[in-house]
């Protein structure tokens, strides 16, 4: 008895930690196909400011991809870098061929227009899936390079569910990063899917029809056990930093504790979505690296 009740504990908790392990086995074995036809993929990430959150985040992909033999460019620009000099920095990454992913690190200073620069970068070196090609790609359905946590989340699902065929899914949150790519790509597998946000009316009730919740907010633990139907699937994409018993503690938007005893499978955070980002951005990289090269 307590066997079986430990495995299904086990099984319960979607282990983003050791399937994003698996996905960098299956980058750095392609990194090596590549290097065996003289070929080097090559990512490049830009960092505009001092933002320690952004700094965190771009020595990890720095680092990461390092370790998969991508080789990666790291370019760190003053907080009051202009909107121009940013640009020729891109159109200099843009025009070296060496040079296979290109990532800015969001967010970026208020006065630079990000827009601009975001479509900036060639719609085939965009490892963010940002640009405006791709969003639209995505939404026809093409193989295009696609933001990298919905993209996550999707491995993860997929890994978990297998078919994901007439499931109904609810996506939390309609931002260009995550909210709006990830209903896209639940849409292509073929889920029943609704997109829920601040405006949204009932959505409790919503929510409560989800098969699978996809939460992406950046509402600390907002998720209770009142938003999710009995067995259904959660991930959690919020990592939120919050002060607990004088000390600082990363939560997600979903209340794990709360939570945990009514769905079938979860994300914890952390070790859940976060580590899918990273591995998914080396997937894109050599996605990237495919289309530049004809493939
Ligand atoms: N900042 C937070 N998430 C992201 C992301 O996915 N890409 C980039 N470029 N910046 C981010």
């Amino acid at each position: 008895m307590s066997i079986s009740l430990s495995t299904e504990a086990v099984n319960k908790v979607i282990d983003g930690k050791a399937t994003a392990e698996v996905v960098l086995q299956e980058v750095k074995a392609e990194v090596d196909q590549f290097k065996q036809q003289g070929i080097q993929p090559c990512l490049a990430v830009i960092l505009v400011g001092f933002d320690p959150a952004s700094q965190v985040y771009v020595r990890n992909k720095v680092q990461k991809a390092e370790q998969v033999g991508i080789r990666s460019l790291e370019f760190r620009m003053d907080a009051d870098t202009s909107t121009e000099t940013l640009l020729a920095k891109i159109k200099e990454l843009n025009e070296d061929a060496s040079v296979n992913g290109i990532l800015v690190q969001l967010p970026l200073p208020k006065h630079i227009d990000e827009n601009t620069v975001l479509q900036s970068v060639l719609a085939e070196k965009d490892v963010d899936g940002f640009h405006s090609e791709n969003v639209g790609g995505l939404s026809q359905g093409r193989d295009v390079l696609v933001p990298c946590t919905p993209k996550g989340c999707l491995r993860l699902l997929k890994d978990h569910l297998g078919d994901l065929s007439g499931l109904n899914a609810v996506v939390i949150g309609r931002s260009n990063i995550v909210g709006k790519p990830m209903a896209n790509l639940l849409l292509h597998e073929n889920c029943t899917v609704t997109i829920v946000h601040s405006k949204t009316q009932n959505i409790q009730d919503i929510c409560k029809q989800a098969d699978i919740l996809v939460a992406a907010i950046g509402r600390p633990q907002m998720i209770n056990a009142d938003y999710v139907k009995e067995n259904a699937v959660v991930i959690d994409v919020g990592i939120n930093r919050i002060e607990q018993h004088g000390k600082t503690r990363l939560v997600g938007d979903v209340d794990y504790d709360s939570v945990y005893p009514i769905a079938s499978a979860i994300t914890p955070v952390p070790g859940g979505v976060g580590p899918m980002t990273i591995a998914y951005l080396m997937k894109n990289t050599l996605h990237a690296t495919h289309i530049q090269h004809g493939h």
